[in-house]
């Protein structure tokens, strides 16, 4: 009896040895594959993981870069812009084709074009933010000093800037679909075509009988040294006349400019990320 006991279990254990082979082999088989899916895996997510590093990397030192430069008054090496001397009045003028250049752009623009439009809305709010500022800065105070009897129309000339203003920032991030979108830009475009007509028709032409040439082109350096350092977006409750602007200009336009490319920096990180 101890004889057949002993081999009954002896039998047993070595079913029980062939079943956990035969369960363990197909196992042992899918190991190799198994792993290698995994590391496969593991490498695909490093190789994401440093891409992202680098596109991160890459756009701050440029973010980084590009903000030194646009807050820096004058070039890296200390100079300050040369180029051809333009009359203050030139000057404005000048700014005033290109302005009504964007705004025919926007008015050709078909219904539907809402990605254009927005990117026009956003270039003439900078263009006519920039020209407000430096027409404040430096060309008004001086023919309201210099040119007798010019005070009222000077006055006036700020009070169109600062609806034009507030037209501007409630423009500022507006979805090119909201219903008053063209509304908005319209009434712009014809407030801006009025202050402009003024100008060119009646301001302009006292001012330089009164100031002559040289004088005009010491205004006209002015308004270009500062435009790359004046607000380039719209300030509605900001000061425009000195000297509360021209203690505040600096720091708004280096502001300004800073979000900007913030901004930019942001939607370019979003776009290039590996998803
Ligand atoms: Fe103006």
């Amino acid at each position: 009896m101890a004889a057949t006991t002993r081999t009954r279990t002896k039998k047993t254990a070595a079913k029980k040895r062939a079943t956990r082979v035969a369960k363990r082999t197909p196992a042992r088989k899918a190991a190799p594959a198994a792993r290698k899916t995994a590391k496969k895996a593991v490498r695909t997510a490093q190789k994401r993981t440093a891409a992202t590093k680098r596109t991160v990397k890459r756009t701050a030192s440029k973010t980084v870069r590009k903000v030194a430069k646009a807050t820096s008054p004058t070039r890296p090496n200390g100079t300050r812009p040369t180029g051809r001397r333009q009359d203050a009045i030139a000057l404005l003028k000048q700014d005033h084709r290109e302005v009504n250049a964007l705004f025919k752009q926007f008015e050709q623009a078909g219904s539907g074009a809402r990605a254009k439009k927005a990117r026009l809305v956003e270039s003439i709010i900078e263009a006519l933010s920039r020209h407000a500022a430096i027409e404040e800065l430096a060309f008004y105070p001086a023919v309201r000093r210099e040119v007798a009897g010019s005070t009222s129309d000077v006055l006036e000339s700020l009070e169109e800037h600062h609806v034009v203003k507030w037209l501007l920032s409630e423009l500022d991030g507006l979805d090119p679909s909201a219903e008053r979108f063209d509304a908005k830009v319209t009434v712009l475009i014809e407030s801006v075509r009025h202050h402009v007509r003024e100008e060119e028709n009646e301001l302009f032409p006292r001012v330089r009988a009164r100031l002559g040439r040289e004088r005009l082109l010491a205004i006209g350096d002015e308004l270009r040294d500062a435009k790359p350092r004046v607000s380039t977006r719209p300030h509605p409750r900001g000061p425009d006349e000195p000297p509360a602007n021209v203690l505040v200009a600096g720091a708004v336009g280096a502001i300004d400019r800073a979000r900007k490319v913030g901004r930019q920096a942001v939607e370019r990180v979003r776009d290039e990320l590996p998803v």
